[in-house]
């Protein structure tokens, strides 16, 4: 079996401050970067900013610096937040990189080469914030009049010169491509929306600008730069070594496993990136994943409204663990979703604190209070304790079926069902009863209690990083015996060791009088 795995964020735009969409999307990877390398594979892990474009030149304008300065200064804010949600990401790229301008070069010879670009001219809608091209028929009217993107974005006349893609060539070749890789796009019903996009026609993709200058500039034409879209997406091939096809990233790690992204940037992957790829001679990715978006309290999150959220001030106020348990659980993942203060809270007080931190922390006080500081040795385990060990050791299989069609809040979900079901096993065992009159049974329940909670923290690794690894430590598991192969390999916990006096790993969150 190949364990590699190869994971993409977007790239982002370096226009704005990171916000909580951003974070999102880099969370939802990096959870599955974390629970592929436990599970064994080789991982490389690529995010990055998306640099070029009339966007972003745009803002560097109104901050009145140049494009450069003011991508050095924005990128490190994402970098920045990587490091405060504790991301695991190998690569990040900038596409303003020497590497990325080669490989964007490169690729559009290849198309050249394959007959797949030709110079025209385009004259058509152009919505900068989406740095997307629109056919008049998809445009609606704002209510003073002006012409509006689909997203609601505004949309300008451009008249110019312009490179073409013959992408009108390509609908029945990724009609195919589809068919023979029904995963590639998911969840299904975004996969729906692609086909009958593609199956009602594509029209050729203009593909290079002449009216601003800060980009990539077309080979052997710099009157011209490319597209902004056609170099971002590059980036997916430029950081395994692209164009060097021999290069031993490359041929690890490419086609990419994985290009998670969110609703509003499927088309671009789903559609031209394979397109680009597969008339390049590349192969294609193997799955772009899109999430749903987030509002915030029932809104649409916008900066004109107001009401960005912050993933910085989230994780200072209910803490990181908390915040990537909540993002990925509350939500059906391919799903919109809303972010309420109340429902933050309510998961952190009862998923977190009352039900995994209160089991850890009960189960340790009693083994620290009642076995001496010691694990416990089990005796002979009765059909109960062994229905709870059975439940513990499926929930690998339950959970890595989850993972590998990201649905991360059903992962997390079969990790909660024997959370639960160890919630009530203590409370039929009431270990707390046995010390008097039933020592040994007692170590019995106590140890198959520590050994499910082995499980489970190994198996939040991905999620709560930060909280498993203190549950870890509390029982006693060295950092060599974490992995899912520790879990597969049959090796239980040692009795003996010694076990610290508990400290909460998962507060309750308690509103402030008055607030
Ligand atoms: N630069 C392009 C991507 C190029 S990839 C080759 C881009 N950048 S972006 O910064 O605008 O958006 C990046 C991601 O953030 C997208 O996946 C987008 O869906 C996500 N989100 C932005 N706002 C969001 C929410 N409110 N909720 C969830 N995700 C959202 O597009």
């Amino acid at each position: 079996m190949d364990k590699r795995y190869y994971v993409t964020t977007p790239i982002y735009y370096v226009n704005d401050s990171p916000h909580i969409g951003h974070a999102y999307t880099t969370l939802a990877c990096d959870a599955l970067a974390r629970f592929k390398r436990l599970d064994g594979y080789e991982v490389y892990f690529l995010t990055g900013t998306d640099e070029h474009g009339q966007k972003v030149e745009k803002s560097a304008q109104a901050a009145g610096v140049d494009p450069q300065a003011f991508t050095d200064r924005v990128s490190q804010n994402f970098r920045d937040l990587a490091d405060v949600m504790d991301f695991t990401h190998d690569d990040f790229i900038r596409t303003t990189e020497p590497r990325h301008k080669a490989a964007c070069q490169d690729i559009w010879r290849r198309l050249e080469e394959s007959g797949d670009i030709y110079l025209g001219s385009y004259a058509g809608w152009y919505a900068v914030r989406d740095e997307a091209f629109y056919g008049e028929d998809e445009l609606k009217k704002a209510p003073d009049g002006s012409k509006l993107a689909p997203t609601g974005a505004p949309v300008e006349w451009v008249e110019e010169p312009s490179y073409f893609f013959r992408l009108s060539a390509w609908d029945e070749r990724l009609l195919k491509f589809y068919d023979e890789n029904p995963d590639f796009i998911l969840p299904k019903t975004r996969r729906n929306e692609v086909v009958s996009f593609v199956k009602g026609g594509l029209m050729d993709l203009s593909i290079s600008r002449t009216t601003f200058n800060w980009g990539v500039p077309v080979p052997g034409n710099d009157a011209h730069i490319m597209y902004v879209w056609l170099d971002a997406l590059t980036n997916y091939i430029t950081a395994v070594g692209y164009p060097d096809t021999e290069a031993a990233l490359y041929k690890k790690f490419w086609p990419a496993d994985l290009h998670m992204v969110g609703k509003d940037i499927l088309r671009f992957h789903a559609v031209y990136w394979p397109a680009f790829l597969l008339a390049a001679g590349l192969e294609a990715p193997k799955r772009v994943f899109a999430h749903g978006w987030w509002t915030n309290e029932g809104e649409k999150i916008s900066k004109s409204l107001g009401n960005v959220i912050d993933p910085l001030e989230l994780v200072n106020t209910y803490g990181l663990d908390q915040v990537r348990y909540f993002l990925l659980r509350e939500v059906p993942f391919g799903n919109d979703g809303d972010f309420s203060r109340r429902a933050m809270v309510g998961r952190m007080n009862s998923d977190l604190a009352n039900d995994y931190g209160n089991l850890a922390q009960r189960v340790m006080s009693m083994i620290h209070k009642n076995c001496d500081a010691r694990m416990p040795a089990p005796g002979p385990f009765s059909a109960d304790d062994q229905v709870m060990l059975d439940a513990a050791k499926a929930a690998l299989g339950n959970v890595r079926e989850k993972m590998d069609v990201q649905a991360f809040h059903e992962a997390l979900e079969a990790i909660w069902v024997v959370i639960r079901q160890s919630n009530g096993y203590v409370d039929a065992q009431a270990p707390w009863k046995l010390k008097k009159e039933d020592p040994a049974r007692m170590n019995t329940v106590l140890y198959t209690l520590a050994e499910t909670i082995r499980h489970l923290a190994i198996l939040t690794q991905p999620f709560m990083p930060d909280a498993s690894a203190r549950i870890l430590d509390q029982l006693g598991v060295a950092a060599d015996a974490r992995s899912f192969g520790a879990l597969e390999s049959g090796a239980a916990l040692a009795s003996g060791g010694a076990v610290a006096k508990p400290e909460g790993v998962f507060p309750r969150y308690v509103e402030e009088e008055g607030a």
